[in-house]
């Protein structure tokens, strides 16, 4: 019985491995870098938005649902378990070694995504099809959203978090899959795992600056309705 509880721990905790760099490790460092379109133009970060609209609505939900949601919510919902059932030692022991507390830090930050991605998601995809409006996720909506101090801190920290989450889940990952074996190897890939936070972290805070950086279209958020627009032409010609 026992065998077969950790043989299951063995085979989730491996698909749990790989999700988080395929397809979501994968999927949020190409969401960001074209995020950063956000800084050539409203045109051009819109013109990204549009693209995806433009595929067939079937076909797009379909990769949304196999490609990032399954993933993402097994990732999470196995990554709540697993830090529910760690022993956490940062707190416990006398000396908070540099491995100790990037290990709390870790497990840490899966949780402050968790919450940053239901208010993205919600405020973002689930809306977009609720409303049947897709103007909510283009660049006014976002240059408005972000203009409020508290979103924007959200945001910075949601994107600083999740950047981390990477870097630090990269290192392991090797580690992990026997990618790195020797000492040396490991305090590599440290490094390149920090340049990898680093670098993620200033992408998407670079998209974040791009919608401060020029005037909103003036493109209306809210769908015009198609029953006022006649009756208020009959009003102004009259
Ligand atoms: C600069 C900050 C960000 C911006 C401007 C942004 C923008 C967007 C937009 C416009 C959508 C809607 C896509 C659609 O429905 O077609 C979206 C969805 C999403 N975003 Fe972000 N995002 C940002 C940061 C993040 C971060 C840090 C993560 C990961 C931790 C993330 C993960 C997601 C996910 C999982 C979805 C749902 C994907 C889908 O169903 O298509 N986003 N985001
Ligand atoms: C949505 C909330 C999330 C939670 C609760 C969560 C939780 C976790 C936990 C607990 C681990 C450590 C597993 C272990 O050491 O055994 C982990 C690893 C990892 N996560 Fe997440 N995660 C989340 C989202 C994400 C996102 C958005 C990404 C991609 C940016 C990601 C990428 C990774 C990677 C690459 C690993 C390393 C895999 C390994 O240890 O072999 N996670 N996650």
């Amino acid at each position: 019985m026992a065998l077969t509880i950790s043989r299951e721990d063995y085979v989730m905790h491996r698909i749990h491995s790989i999700t988080g760099v395929l397809p979501v490790g994968y999927y949020m460092v190409q969401h960001l870098a074209l995020n950063t379109f956000s800084i050539a133009s409203p045109e051009k970060f819109n013109s990204v938005i549009e693209f995806f609209e433009g595929m067939p609505k079937h076909f797009l939900l379909a990769m949304e649902i196999a490609m990032i949601w399954v993933p993402l919510a097994f990732h999470a919902a196995y990554g709540l378990l697993i830090i529910n059932r760690a022993k956490n030692n940062y707190f416990t022991t006398k000396y908070k070694w540099s491995e100790n507390r990037m290990f709390f830090l870790q497990r840490a930050s899966g949780v402050a995504i968790f919450f940053f991605l239901i208010y993205h998601v919600i405020s973002t995809t689930v809306l977009k099809y609720a409303s049947g409006n897709a103007e909510i996720i283009k660049y006014d909506a976002w240059a408005a959203k972000l203009h409020n101090p508290l979103l924007l801190l959200i945001y910075m920290v949601g994107i600083l978090s999740a950047s981390y989450h990477l870097g630090y889940g990269l290192w392991n990952f090797c580690i992990r899959w026997g990618i790195t074996v020797t000492e040396a190897a490991q305090q590599r890939i440290q490094k390149i795992s920090g340049v990898v936070f680093i670098a993620v972290t200033l992408m998407g805070w670079v998209a974040l600056a791009g919608f401060f950086m020029h005037k909103p279209l003036g493109t209306p958020v809210a769908p015009v309705s198609t029953e006022q627009a006649p009756n208020t032409n009959v009003g102004l010609t009259r």
